[in-house]
């Protein structure tokens, strides 16, 4: 069913209908043509979007701030250091403030109770870009790129994600399952899916048809897999753990070995920023499966349709 959508928050996929998110992508699609035909689609003339940052970024920030300026809008780009926020002041007031100066707030940050409390005190459209527990915008142009990639019929095609058990590989999932997308996440044991999140996969994949395999077997993950997906082993906020996380999943490595094992046709995700020799050979990454690329172009098109859908 689809709701209206303008007002909504964007916290994760879960809060999304199949059909929503099917038509965030279809407009997706068209305002990617639209751009590459030149044709004008200023759908949020007059517009503004803040954009709270507490962690880096290159893509997010960029492609939020290009695609409202190609939408006729304007972004602030708020990092937390130089806002109250980072002196003390509470969310809820910061939430209330700003909501009557924009008219969307993204964030990225890193408890997603975080987010959800900023949430709860603004009055316009909160969007994620970014927590410890997901990445929706990323899962949103992740799924765009695979529809581009391997047709437009999503249901019964297999993703095997491998690595860390993060907050890509948590967005994935949900994504996945909601569009009836078999998710197989291959991790060591211990750096899992959180179970609360396997468990709404799983309930998605009732609705929809497909499975969710959590494994610590690359090649069994591997094996006929459509599309081959990793992120980095240490994420944002994990930087201590580096050294320890690179020997625990080193067999976990996308690699031309392990690319052999999965479907001919397979193509190789990774969201980017990607550490060359360690989670993918740079050999892979750079290889003609890859579409990394086109993925982090994507992101710019499917958050432009994000954002004129619900601040539209
Ligand atoms: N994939 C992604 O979110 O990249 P950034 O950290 O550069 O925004
Ligand atoms: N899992 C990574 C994703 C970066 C885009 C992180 O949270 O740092």
């Amino acid at each position: 069913m689809i709701k209206e959508m303008y007002g909504r928050h964007f916290l994760t996929l879960q809060d999304y209908s199949p059909e929503e998110i099917i038509a965030l992508l279809d407009l997706a699609a068209e305002l990617k043509r639209k751009l590459q035909q030149k044709e004008q689609h200023h759908l949020l003339a007059g517009k503004t979007l803040g954009m709270i940052f507490k962690k880096p970024s290159t893509r997010t920030r960029v492609s939020f701030e290009v695609g409202m300026w190609q939408l006729g809008g304007h972004s602030l780009f708020l990092s937390s250091q130089e806002l109250q926020i980072g002196r003390g002041e509470p969310v809820r007031d910061t939430a209330a403030v700003l909501s009557r100066y924009v008219d969307g707030i993204m964030i990225r940050t890193f408890a997603h109770s975080g987010i959800e409390e900023l949430a709860r005190h603004a009055t316009v459209p909160v969007i994620n870009g970014l927590t410890d527990l997901y990445h929706p915008c990323q899962a949103l142009a992740d799924l765009l790129t695979i529809r581009e990639k391997k047709g437009s019929i999503l249901p019964g095609l297999s993703v095997t994600y491998l690595g860390d058990g993060n907050n890509v590989a948590h967005s994935l999932m949900l994504g996945c399952t909601k569009l009836g997308i078999h998710i197989t996440v291959c991790a060591p044991k211990g750096y899992w899916p959180l179970p609360e999140v396997r468990s709404k996969a799983e309930k998605n994949g009732v609705v929809s048809g497909s499975s969710v395999m959590i494994t610590d077997d690359p090649l069994a993950a591997v094996k006929g897999a459509d599309v081959l997906y990793t992120d980095a082993w240490a994420s944002m906020g994990q930087e201590q753990e580096k050294q320890e996380r690179k020997n625990i999943f080193a067999p976990y490595q996308i690699n031309e070995t392990l690319l052999m094992q999965a479907d001919p046709r397979a193509i190789v995700m990774h969201c980017l920023p990607a550490y060359r020799g360690e989670e993918i050979t740079n050999d892979v990454l750079e290889g003609n499966r890859s579409v990394v690329l086109d993925q982090a172009e994507n992101r710019m098109h499917a958050q432009k349709a994000l954002m004129a859908m619900l601040m539209g």
